[in-house]
C-alpha cells in the first residue's frame, strides 16, 4: 500500500498508542491518531475498569484529549487494533466524531499491514444533531 507521509505518520501514531492500550478485561486493545486541522497528531487508547460500564474507547479518548488541549478540528482518524481484519469506530465513537468533524476520513489498520478507509458520513449516515431535531418540531 502507498501511504502518503502525512497518512503513514498517523497510522505509525495508532500504532503506538496502541502499546498504551489499557484493555485487560476484554484483551481488544485499540489506538487511536488524530490529526488536527493545524496539524498536530493527538492519540488515543482504550481504557478499561473494573467497573466495566466504564470502559472508553481510543477514538473518543483521542477526542477528548485534544478538545482539552484546545483542538476542535479534525482532518483524519486512524484507528489501530490486533484483530485479523480493519476494525471501524463504534457507534459511539461516530456520533462523537462527528460532533467536531461530520467530514472526518477514517482509516484503520492492523498490526500485520491491512488497511481500510471510510467517510465518517458512510458510517454515520443520519447523524443525531440537536438543533437539526429541534427544527424539525
Ligand atoms: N473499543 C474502542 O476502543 N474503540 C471502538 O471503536 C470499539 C471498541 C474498545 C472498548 C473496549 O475497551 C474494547 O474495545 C472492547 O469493546
Amino acid at each position: 500500500m502507498d501511504h502518503s507521509k502525512s497518512s503513514t505518520s498517523l497510522r505509525e501514531a495508532a500504532l503506538r498508542a496502541l502499546d498504551n492500550a489499557y484493555a485487560p478485561y476484554s484483551n481488544f486493545r485499540v489506538g487511536a491518531a488524530l490529526r488536527t486541522s493545524d496539524g498536530r497528531l493527538v492519540t488515543g487508547c482504550n481504557m478499561e475498569n473494573s467497573a466495566y460500564g466504564l470502559a472508553i474507547c481510543a477514538e473518543t479518548l483521542a477526542v477528548a484529549s485534544a478538545v482539552s488541549q484546545g483542538l476542535t478540528g479534525f482532518e483524519e482518524i486512524a484507528i489501530a487494533t490486533e484483530d485479523s481484519e480493519p476494525t471501524p469506530p463504534c457507534g459511539a465513537c461516530r456520533q462523537v466524531l462527528n460532533e467536531f468533524a461530520p467530514r472526518i476520513r477514517i482509516s484503520s489498520y492492523t498490526r500485520d499491514g491491512k488497511e481500510a478507509s471510510w467517510t465518517l458520513d458512510e458510517l454515520l449516515p443520519h447523524a443525531f444533531v440537536l438543533n437539526q431535531s429541534r427544527g424539525r418540531m
